[in-house]
């Protein structure tokens, strides 16, 4: 369906169009388009619809993370600040990032994000806390007995949680605690507390954060199996045992072509546990050089797994893993793969945006 028609479909649905002061507040702020780079992102003409918005029609947010150095070059900051109702920082609030020497502090990139994300009228998943990955070398490599990392660990989740009370709308709490297997991933937090790390870290962020939404964020969890299943359980042990928690955070880490046709069910299945459901890192990489033909396949999947949030009710919304194919981590740790996001590297919208508005655009709950 044509973008115009599109739109002109959601108008006739009363849906407010970006652009006009109904729907949008500071979500589209006046872009100066002589700060964009040639070939950059097309300014919207003022009666474009944008992903976010469509989103919002339904209720849901559209988001991606954010590499806060990015935000500097005028095409980027543009096509975050107008295609996003949510962003998440792709690496800035991470404990290695935020505290890289024991007491010493770097909030600058989070900051930046925060106030990006305020200005812009933008829902702020923070990201992430308690995660194997990205830790600060000192925590690491600290030889800390089991009751000190405990501590050290306490002491994160309350600092960060803290500092930005308030600002956030949710909080990836804990990261891929599981093993691909669907036991335990065995990591530092692992080896000191065993399995009660997570409802630990769960209720230091409700502590520090009443308001926060608080979730469980994991990948290859997006299709029934073993690590879907485990996950299940542990949601479900945590709400048994009155352990604040709100969401479970679908990464939806995909290869183009193959997103699963069970996602609709597994989200579904995670929801009846009285918990929201977010697709939290979606991309679909595609294998180099993308073709035309790659690109529509793209766009259906994209369409799938939009679509499976927009048929779930307790589906809050998606974000992309990136936004733009300039700026996305696939290339770097897939060989051979690329062209994962809804925009090209020139941040011209590929096949997959006018899926994703169609998508939202369906009739749903
Ligand atoms: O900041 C340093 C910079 O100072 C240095 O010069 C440069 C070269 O070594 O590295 C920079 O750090 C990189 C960091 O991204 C910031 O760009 C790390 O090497 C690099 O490993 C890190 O990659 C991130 C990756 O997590 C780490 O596992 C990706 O950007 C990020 O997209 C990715 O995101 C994760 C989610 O947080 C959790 N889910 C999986 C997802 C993909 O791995």
């Amino acid at each position: 369906m044509r973008k115009s028609a599109l739109i002109g479909m959601l108008a006739a649905m009363a849906v407010p169009i970006v652009g006009s002061s109904a729907c949008a507040p500071e979500a589209t702020t006046a872009i100066d388009v002589n700060a964009l780079a040639e070939g950059s992102y097309p300014a919207p003409a003022g009666n474009e619809l944008t992903i976010g918005a469509a989103a919002a029609a339904t209720g849901r947010y559209f988001g991606a993370a954010i590499d806060v150095n990015a935000l500097a070059e005028g095409p980027y900051r543009a096509l975050a600040g107008n295609e996003l109702t949510a962003v998440t920082p792709e690496n800035a609030m991470k404990w290695g990032e935020v505290e890289p020497q024991r007491g010493v502090f770097d909030w600058r990139p989070a900051d930046e994000l925060v106030g990006f994300a305020k200005a812009h009228g933008q829902k702020i998943r923070g990201h992430t806390l308690v995660w194997h990955g990205q830790l600060p070398s000192w925590f690491v490599d600290g030889n800390f007995a089991p009751n000190e990392v405990k501590a050290l660990m306490l002491a994160h989740v309350s600092t960060e949680v803290g500092r930005f009370k308030g600002s956030i709308y949710a909080w990836d709490v804990v990261n891929e605690p599981l093993a691909d297997n669907g036991g335990w991933r065995d990591n530092i937090f692992l080896k000191a507390m065993g399995p009660d790390y997570v409802s630990l870290a769960l209720n230091a962020a409700h502590k520090a954060d009443p308001g926060a939404k608080l979730y469980v964020n994991e990948y290859g969890v997006e299709t029934s199996g073993p690590k879907m299943e485990a996950l299940y359980d542990l949601v479900a042990s945590l709400k048994r045992d009155g352990v604040p928690i709100d969401g479970v955070g679908l990464q939806c880490h995909l290869v183009s072509g193959a997103a699963p046709g069970d996602l609709p069910d597994v989200m579904r299945r995670f929801a009846s546990l009285g918990v929201d459901v977010a697709v939290t890192e979606l991309d679909l990489r595609i294998r180099s050089p993308a073709t035309e033909r790659d690109l529509q396949t793209q766009a259906a999947d994209y369409a799938r797994v939009v679509s499976a949030c927009r048929m779930t009710k307790r589906c809050v919304g998606a974000t992309a893993w990136g936004i733009t194919d300039g700026h996305s981590w696939i290339p770097g740790f897939f060989q051979g793969y690329g062209a994962a996001l809804p925009f090209d590297e020139g941040y011209r919208p590929k096949p997959a945006v006018a899926a994703i508005l169609k998508a939202f655009a369906a009739p749903g709950p």
